[in-house]
């Protein structure tokens, strides 16, 4: 089938310093202490804009990263940066890749959260993008005043009328409120103020927002008329959670969906389900993009790719791919049941309701153990590995069967994967005409293909 050429693949990068791997930061061409290291993220930002990627996306939690603190004890995930300090610090040392930040709707507020990315897409030139998680780490709550983590779907309630607030703050500004002439004096024109006087079940915001509000389309000009305004519009809105509730609020609010689903015919159907659904809210399907994660590695040969994902395995050490399991499945311990029986039945969690739920898929459908399970939630059997035109295939077999809109590259160990990414595989899609060899703008909305959202849209 012949792709409109309007339709662009996305590529984005999920950057975790210390490897998107459990063990990744054991690997021989891993940097154990990256994650705190502001030069080895400005060197991954560098490559990834050489590869000229969409964006470079960056997780968060506002708590170490797990809940077994033994098992966590053993991984990279205790510590790293907080995201949007670190883009806006990487914004200097980049041009043009977008740079999106997680920050949780649940343990902030939306001023701050409207401020704060307001202010990265105007230090950025409008590169800014906002990950709006829900939190699926209960030991957050314990950091908040919290005993307990909010209940799912309260905290998707709240996220709702968070991500609404947050919009009607960016709106606060008409474009042609800002003035700025010092000849009559005028900073800006006070009809054009919107004051969003917002009052709900969650949060009591008076406003507006102290940044000029996004202009339509308008290009970035250092001059009397447009010099304080971000060029976006919006910020580029995310969202990563894929049940009821999670797919609800992207096809309304988002501009990307991420998604963790690996199964060709799983990912259709939710790509075709959130396309309808973003219809079924007036909305163009084509302005949600569907982006799956993307675990690769890769090397010239299949045997060295292969040996080179044994290798990480081999690193992981048991009793923390077992904690990671009983993670993903809502934080319930396993450690007593056998590892060569089945998965016990679990009430839901109150963490991620989708990743249980494709465990216990994966479970049923492919009648597997627990030791199985470990093996597949530590990633050995769901990493893309292979050659270059391997991996190429993968992507355009997705891509073109209406599974993916692009990929959030999920790179196991860093620099290592990333390098071999860049240098292997973004020349093969460009061979075969899937990728850009330059950006077609300024801005990551440019990059997606979006447009700059109309006032109070
Ligand atoms: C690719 C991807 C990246 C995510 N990154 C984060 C993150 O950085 N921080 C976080 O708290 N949750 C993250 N999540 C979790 C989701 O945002 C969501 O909160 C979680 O899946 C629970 O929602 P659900 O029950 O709708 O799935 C991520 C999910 C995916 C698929």
């Amino acid at each position: 089938m012949t792709e409109p050429t309007a339709r662009r693949l996305t590529l984005g990068a999920l950057v975790h310093g210390s490897g998107g791997h459990i063990a990744g930061w054991r690997h021989p061409d891993a940097r154990p202490d990256g994650q705190l290291d502001f030069a080895f993220h400005a060197d991954l930002a560098r490559t990834l804009e050489r590869g000229r990627f969409d964006a470079l996306f960056v997780a968060d939690v506002v708590a170490i990263w797990g809940h077994q603190l033994d098992s966590l004890s053993r991984t990279g995930r205790a510590e790293h940066f907080e995201p949007l300090t670190l883009l806006a610090a990487l914004s200097l040392v980049t041009e043009h890749i977008g740079l999106a930040a997680t920050a949780t709707t649940t343990y902030n507020h939306p001023f701050h959260i409207a401020r704060k990315f307001a202010s990265l897409d105007h230090i950025s030139g409008g590169r800014a993008g906002w990950n709006a998680v829900t939190s699926a780490v209960p030991l957050e709550a314990a950091n908040f005043g919290y005993d307990s983590h909010l209940e799912h779907e309260l905290r998707y309630h709240r996220a709702e009328e968070f991500v609404q607030v947050v919009k009607a703050l960016w709106d606060s500004f008409d474009d042609e409120a800002v003035v700025r002439d010092k000849a009559t004096g005028r900073y800006y024109d006070p009809t054009g103020l919107h004051t969003p006087h917002h009052r709900g079940e969650h949060f009591a915001v008076r406003g507006p927002l102290n940044i000029s509000r996004p202009p339509q389309g308008h290009p970035v000009v250092a001059g009397p008329l447009n010099i304080a305004r971000p060029p976006q519009g919006h910020p580029v809105v995310v969202q990563a959670g894929a049940s009821e509730a999670g797919k609800n609020l992207a096809s309304r609010v988002a501009d990307v969906i991420f998604s963790g689903i690996r199964d060709l015919g799983r990912a259709q159907e939710f790509y075709a389900e959130i396309k309808e659904r973003a219809a079924a809210h007036g909305r163009d399907p084509d302005h949600l993009k569907v982006l799956p994660a993307l675990p690769v590695v890769t090397a010239p040969t299949e045997s060295e790719a292969r040996d080179k994902l044994a290798r990480l395995t081999e690193l992981l050490p048991p009793q923390v791919a077992l904690a990671d399991l009983s993670y993903w499945l809502g934080g319930f311990d396993l450690s007593a049941c056998p590892l060569d029986g089945p998965l016990p039945e679990l009430p839901v969690s109150n963490q991620s309701h989708t990743a249980q739920q494709q465990i216990y898929e994966d479970a049923r459908r492919d009648n597997l153990t627990i030791r199985d399970l470990v093996r597949r939630v530590a990633n050995d059997d769901r990493t893309i590995t292979g050659t270059p035109r391997q991996i190429a295939d993968h992507i355009e077999e997705w891509f073109h069967g209406r599974a993916a809109d692009g990929f959030n590259v999920i790179l196991p160990y860093l620099p290592g994967t990333l390098d071999d990414f860049a240098e292997l595989v973004i020349p093969e899609l460009r061979r075969r005409g899937l990728f850009r060899t330059h950006y077609p703008g300024r801005t990551l909305r440019d990059h997606l293909g979006l447009p700059s959202p109309s006032r109070r849209a």
